[in-house]
């Protein structure tokens, strides 16, 4: 087997090079958890209100001043607005310069947003923090769709899953090192929060000196642009040694196809049933991965951890960030092995299960004291389970469920459904706990039974298939229906639009 060689220092420096957009993004998701007591007191002191909390780093000792609280709120929301908002412009970003230049172009958004936070001291700190999390956002929503349709684009069909896999490494990585970093004795204190926070843009500029060495994606400069000789050696590039004669033989089909096909916007991806199965699995992927409930134990896990009895929640919290890293390295290993399907399957199906444990564990801990190990047991395997199959694979499957016509305009829908679930979930999740008590992790438990049964029925295997071969398995599931939109089925759509 010869398929390692595919494998070339160039494609390995552009997928890293890539992923550091990821890492920003898990580190923006997780920098605000552990100082926020600290930056809490900051805001009080600009907003000249006077805090319950003025003087102790305890959470549990009080709640802060209404008007700090809605500061701190919106510091934190204002982030996964900025992401649903730009993630609609994935594809025009991608399509317009290429990807590599795009990745580059929106590095301006990540340091801006950085230099916001790491000044803001400077200036008003709620204020400055708020508009260099919106600008973060921003830049997120943009990356972690440029990044999958990238990487995507560039992998190997053997190796897509582990480089896709790739992404959601770095975001978790991103989590983990924001974790660690963030401890009082280290950036997460009174001194040093500003540069907490601003470093969330630092990799941006690493990432800013390493993508012009990164070659272009052949897809984008053949498929797209119809410039096969610089196709060819950006492929040349990226696949060394290795004879990609049929890799080029394959594009070459996809571009007359897509030939026959008009841009693909999202409007009319939305309605075009040619594409509605594939669009209707990719999103419910999206949704499984949010409203599995993932980030509820991310958001919260300190608060859930003190509630099951543990003495040092925080560091409980850092060793979920590591479990977490472990197994999303597990997914790498094996998902080009045993398949999307089957990994998304068997962590939907374990999360359900530890769904159902911690609630158990959480209800009986006033009645048994070993209780607690149950619901700790139960929320460090949900994390395992994530990471082996919901948690990456939603976010390179899409590149892999449609072709190069519409791929943009979905990776930008996925990516705003992921955003805005995200949202929903850390907007509402505090409230339906004050509601449900103890319970309120069988609803995840329901959401995740319905996930897995979707998944069983109606996630067709994409491991070692062509993009060609993936479109025909949902042509075969749809009958007789033509493969891409034939030109006629775009006229009816525009004339019914007009009428
Ligand atoms: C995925 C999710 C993200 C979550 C992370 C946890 O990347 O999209 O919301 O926080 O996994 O590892």
């Amino acid at each position: 087997m010869d398929s390692g060689k595919q494998l070339s220092g160039t494609l390995i420096l552009a997928v890293f090079t890539a992923v550091l957009g990821s890492l920003q993004y898990g580190y923006s998701l997780g920098v605000i958890n552990a100082p926020q007591k600290v930056i809490e007191r900051h805001y009080g002191r600009a907003l000249g209100v006077l805090q319950n909390v003025s003087h102790s780093d305890n959470a549990t000792e009080g709640l802060p001043h209404p008007t700090v609280l809605m500061y701190w709120s919106l510091s934190v929301s204002i982030f996964s607005i900025g992401g649903m908002i730009s993630s609609f412009f994935v594809g025009f970003v991608g399509d317009l310069r290429g990807r590599v230049k795009g990745m580059l172009a929106v590095n301006v958004l990540a340091v801006t947003g950085g230099l916001l936070m790491g000044l803001a001291n400077k200036g008003v700190p709620h204020i400055m923090v708020i508009a260099g999390r919106a600008v973060m956002g921003f830049y997120c929503g943009l990356s972690s769709g440029l990044v999958p349709m990238y990487v995507g684009e560039i992998a190997p069909v053997a190796f897509r899953g582990a480089l896709g896999t790739l992404h959601q490494l770095a975001i978790v990585s991103g989590i983990l090192i924001s974790q660690v970093i963030g401890l009082d004795f280290l950036l997460g204190n009174d001194a040093l929060w500003p540069v907490l926070l601003g470093l969330s843009g630092a990799p941006a500029i690493l990432q800013s000196l390493l993508l012009p060495l990164c070659p272009e994606s052949p897809r984008y400069l053949y498929i797209k642009l119809g410039r096969e000789e610089e196709a060819r050696k950006c492929l040349k590039r990226f696949r060394g040694e290795y004879d990609f004669s049929k890799e080029l033989a394959e594009m070459k089909k996809e571009k007359e196809e897509v030939m026959k096909e008009a841009k693909i916007s999202i409007v009319t991806l939305v309605r075009l049933p040619t594409y509605r199965q594939q669009l209707f699995v990719a999103l419910m992927m999206h949704l499984s991965q949010q409203f599995s409930g993932i980030n509820a134990i991310f958001y919260y896990s300190t608060a859930i951890f003190y509630k099951a009895g543990v003495a040092e929640p925080v560091y409980a919290t850092i060793g979920v960030g590591v479990i977490n890293t472990i197994f999303t390295m597990v997914s790498v290993a094996l998902v080009d092995r045993a398949g999307r399907r089957t990994m998304t399957l068997i962590g939907l199906g374990g999360m359900c299960c530890c769904a159902v444990a911690m609630s158990v564990g959480l209800v009986y801990l006033s009645t048994y004291s070993w209780m607690s190990y149950v619901s700790m047991a139960a929320i460090f395997l949900f994390v395992c389970f994530f990471e082996i199959g919901p948690g990456p694979i939603p976010w390179f499957i899409v590149a892999e469920l449609f072709s190069q016509g519409p791929r943009p305009a979905a990776l930008a829908l996925a990516g705003c459904f992921n955003w805005t679930s995200n949202f929903i979930i850390g907007m509402c999740f505090p409230y339906v706990e004050a509601l449900c008590g103890s319970y309120v992790f069988t609803i995840f438990a329901a959401f995740l039974f319905i996930f897995t049964l979707f998944t069983y029925f109606r996630v067709p295997e994409t491991k070692g298939k062509t993009f060609e071969e993936i479109a025909a398995e949902f042509q075969g599931r749809r009958g007789r229906r033509p493969p891409i939109p034939a030109a006629t089925e775009l006229e009816q759509l525009k004339s019914s639009s007009e009428a």
